[in-house]
């Protein structure tokens, strides 16, 4: 596609700004408030983990969403999505085989060279597991190239946990080798069956076996969570150079042309979502 010249001497690129239509090829409900969708693009996406996609319907309005699967060279895109309002409302009542549009993908996202022989703990809050699956995957996939991981995944009731099956396979497949650990949490069991903790992400921080020199942490989750989160680890010696955090804020553009996500000066569609925590703790807007 060719670059276009705006009026204000800006490169428009309509790569960013058009939706490529894409469709549906399962939904699947996950939670009461969460479905899974995989979508088939006209082409492969191209993305490294921890971006997000602007996903739209026509007519309805659009909305960032992250890449919930790692990278892969096919062009299937895997999201989860809950209801929240006007948008995703529509999408939960979408079939397969109908269509949504995609931009994308955007955002810094991981670099997985940085990530090159390193322990890896993810510590993640609800929702905060969809887009940090995305890292866990090619994490998994290559034993020889990263070092141990550790997930930390807690939500507030049994109900609302997200990828079950798939937490219990990852520490299955790996059990003998002792690579991953996956802790899961609740707030609370709610008196339904539960095989795993009860408490908040922050509780296993001070058990865990850290070698804060080789080991990398990636946090996602409600505002709520980091703050606690990053105390515990600092408690363990982790220096704020080694902590990784995805903010979410308000999009629009998702290219960094209308100012709504910015936190302080940087705008967390081009820079962000996914943030080295040294690089943005001085920030007063940061962990609001
Ligand atoms: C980088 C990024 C990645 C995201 N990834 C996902 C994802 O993987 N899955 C998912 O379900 N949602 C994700 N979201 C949130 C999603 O974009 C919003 O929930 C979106 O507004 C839904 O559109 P809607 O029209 O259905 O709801 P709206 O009518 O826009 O909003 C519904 C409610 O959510 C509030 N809200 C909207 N956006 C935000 C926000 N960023 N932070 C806090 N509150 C907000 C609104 O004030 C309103 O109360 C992500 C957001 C960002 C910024
Ligand atoms: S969403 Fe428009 S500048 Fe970031």
């Amino acid at each position: 596609m060719n670059m276009m010249p705006t009026e204000s001497g800006k490169v428009f690129d309509p790569k960013l700004h058009l939706p490529r239509m894409a469709q549906i090829l399962e939904v699947t409900a996950m939670t009461a408030r969460e479905k899974y969708f995989r979508i088939a693009l006209p082409q492969p996406l191209g993305h490294r983990p921890g971006q997000f996609v602007m996903l739209s319907r026509l007519g309805i309005g659009e909305a960032p969403i992250s890449i919930s699967c790692g990278p892969r060279n096919d062009n299937i895109l895997e999201l989860v999505i809950r209801k929240a309002g006007r948008l995703t409302r529509v999408l939960h009542r979408l079939k397969p085989g109908q269509s949504v549009g995609i931009r994308g993908p955007f955002g810094s996202g991981f670099d997985l060279s940085a990530f090159e022989g390193q322990d890896v703990v993810c510590i993640v809050g609800g929702l905060g597991l969809a887009p940090l699956r995305s890292l866990i995957q090619p994490l998994l996939a290559q034993p020889q190239r990263f070092g141990r991981i550790t997930l930390i995944s807690g939500c507030r009731t049994p109900a609302e946990e997200l990828y079950r099956d798939e937490l219990h396979s990852w520490e299955r497949m790996h059990r003998e080798s002792g690579r991953v650990t996956v802790i899961r949490l609740v707030d609370k069991t709610d008196n339904l069956p539960w095989n795993g903790q009860v408490g908040l992400v922050t509780a296993p921080i001070a058990d865990l076996a850290l070698n804060p020199e080789r080991t990398l942490v990636a946090l996602c989750g409600p505002p709520v969570m980091y703050k606690f989160v990053i105390m515990e680890l600092m408690a363990r010696n982790i220096p704020a150079s080694r902590i990784y955090v995805d903010l979410e804020r308000r999009m629009r553009c998702g290219v960094g042309r209308c100012g709504h996500c910015q936190i302080n000066h940087a705008y967390c569609c081009q820079e962000g979502p996914v943030f080295r925590f040294d690089r943005v703790g001085h920030l007063q807007e940061a962990l609001q």
